[in-house]
């Protein structure tokens, strides 16, 4: 295999926080390049049988971070993907170590207030059950700047939409080459 081809293979790993649009975009530059696309969440919950909310619920959040990981190292020895990665993904650093391994990192990122806005009805993440959602959302985002700082290519999506984050996504990887 050319380098060339080799390099154009590398995997697109999308990261950031719950509601900064992974899922949305990804799917879109997936299309756009005739590529896999791979949500991880959705995956986890192909695999487990059940959904996120359900494995936090009966098996723990330590039992989701095992799947997590086990799957990021097999997405790591994978090509030509666009990973939209679980928003707790980074918390492993050795996640990241493997993802960057296997192509380009980027990192979604939005407002706070944009953030809360995306998710604020959403059932579907545990971590933000019951109660003041904005307080949690507010503590989360603070306690894992230091991990989604660890990733130099970001995305803020405050304000666009999934079509015009996706064409960023794209220069961004072509830029990367
Ligand atoms: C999580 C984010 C979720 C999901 C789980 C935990 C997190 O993914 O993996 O609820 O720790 O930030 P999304 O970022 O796709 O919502």
């Amino acid at each position: 295999m050319g380098f060339r081809s080799a390099v154009n293979e590398k995997n697109i790993i999308l990261l950031g926080f719950m509601g900064t649009g992974k899922t949305a975009a990804g799917r879109i530059v997936a299309g756009l390049l005739g590529r896999e696309f791979l949500d991880m969440d959705a995956e986890i919950e192909a695999r487990a049988g059940k959904s996120v909310a359900g494995i936090f619920a009966e098996n723990g959040e330590p039992a989701f971070r095992a799947m997590e990981r086990q799957l990021v190292v097999e997405l790591a020895g994978r090509r030509s993907l666009v990973i939209a990665a679980g928003g707790g993904v980074v918390l492993d650093e050795r996640n990241i170590r493997d993802l960057a391994g296997s192509g380009t990192l980027i990192r979604l990122d939005a407002g706070q207030e944009e953030i809360i806005r995306r998710i604020g009805a959403d059932n579907t993440r545990p971590l933000l059950d019951e109660g003041n959602r904005a307080g949690k959302i507010a503590a989360l985002l603070q306690s894992r700047k230091k991990a989604y700082e660890r990733i130099p290519n970001r995305i803020d999506t405050t304000g666009l939409s999934p079509q015009q984050v996706a064409d960023r996504i794209l220069a961004a990887f072509q830029t990367s080459r």
